[in-house]
């Protein structure tokens, strides 16, 4: 697998006779719903990056930025069946920011006032400081992002229209695991009961489903929260149901409109979120 920590020497190696080019930005720690991503990019591309950074810029508290997981062997172990169609690339603090690690200030609008970006400031700036890097050092024709982070991908749609640098995002969609359970790099940090605890989270979405059509989002909320909250540890961040083009919670529902159901759980000290379609039958 051709392996790169500087983009300059990646472009040099890029043979300008491919027909598309396919970039899948992670954190590493890699698990099956990155992995869907990256089958989907290679399905759909000649060629295709892959990069692992931890970009210390979009982590707000120091804590989580030195306890998120890494294991770049396993990472290689992972991402060897696909060696043909991947070039890796690792870069190093000073190939993303040459001027020293600073997020850039933008502007998202609603997208980025609510929900993780309410509790998490400046989180969506050090993930639009990174992608931007990435989209302008790696050039790709379309870019991968899961459905797991759902405001993240809206606030990539929208940075990507800012940039205006002809890169097509393509979404994909959440990864979970037998159980229920969102797949997530952060889940190596549960224990065993934490992990199996967690699964209520998916079960509690589906129970709300079945009652959304007649359940006020209050009742819906407290729920959710003593269904979770019953777990030891388990504390919910916030419940928010919103509009998915806007990501603008609402209070109440509108018949005629689509709505997602976002939630933020700590289970001890490790923070989850995950979020669905809210279906009314
Ligand atoms: P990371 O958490 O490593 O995720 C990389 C990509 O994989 C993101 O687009 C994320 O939404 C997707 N992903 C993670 N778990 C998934 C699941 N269970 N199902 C489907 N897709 C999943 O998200 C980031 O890294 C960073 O913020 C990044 C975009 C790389 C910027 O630093």
């Amino acid at each position: 697998m051709l392996i790169f920590h500087s983009a300059e020497e990646l472009q040099k190696n890029l043979s300008s006779t491919f027909l598309s080019l396919g970039l899948v930005p992670t954190m590493g720690a890699l698990h099956l719903g990155h992995l869907s991503l990256i089958e989907k990019a290679i399905k759909e591309n000649t060629k295709v990056v892959i990069s692992i950074y931890v970009n210390p810029t979009q982590f707000n508290r120091p804590l989580d930025l030195k306890k998120y997981p890494k294991n770049i062997e396993k990472d290689f172990e992972i991402l060897r069946p696909f060696k043909k169609h991947l070039i890796l690339y690792i870069p190093d603090h000073k190939d993303i920011y040459p001027k020293g690690i600073q997020r850039k200030k933008y502007d998202f609008g609603s997208l980025s006032q609510h929900m993780e970006g309410k509790v998490r400031p400046g989180h969506f700036d050090g993930v639009a400081t990174v992608i931007e890097a990435l989209f302008k050092k790696i050039k790709p024709n379309k870019a991968y992002f899961g459905e797991k982070d759902f405001q993240q991908l809206q606030i990539i749609r929208s940075l990507g229209e800012k940039l205006n640098l002809g890169i097509e995002i393509i979404a994909c969609p959440l990864i979970r695991s037998n159980n229920g359970l969102a797949l997530s790099s952060r889940n190596s940090l549960l224990s065993n009961k934490q992990r199996e605890a967690a699964t209520i989270i998916y079960e509690t979405f589906n129970l709300i489903n079945t009652k959304a059509s007649v359940w006020s989002i209050k009742k819906m909320k407290l729920f959710f929260k003593s269904k979770v909250e019953a777990n030891e540890g388990f504390k919910l961040e916030y419940f928010c149901i919103a509009d998915p083009c806007d990501l603008i919670p609402v209070t109440y529902l509108d018949s005629k409109k689509n709505y997602r159901i976002f939630i933020a759980v700590f289970a001890g000290k490790t923070r989850l979120i995950d979020n669905v379609k809210l279906v009314r039958m």
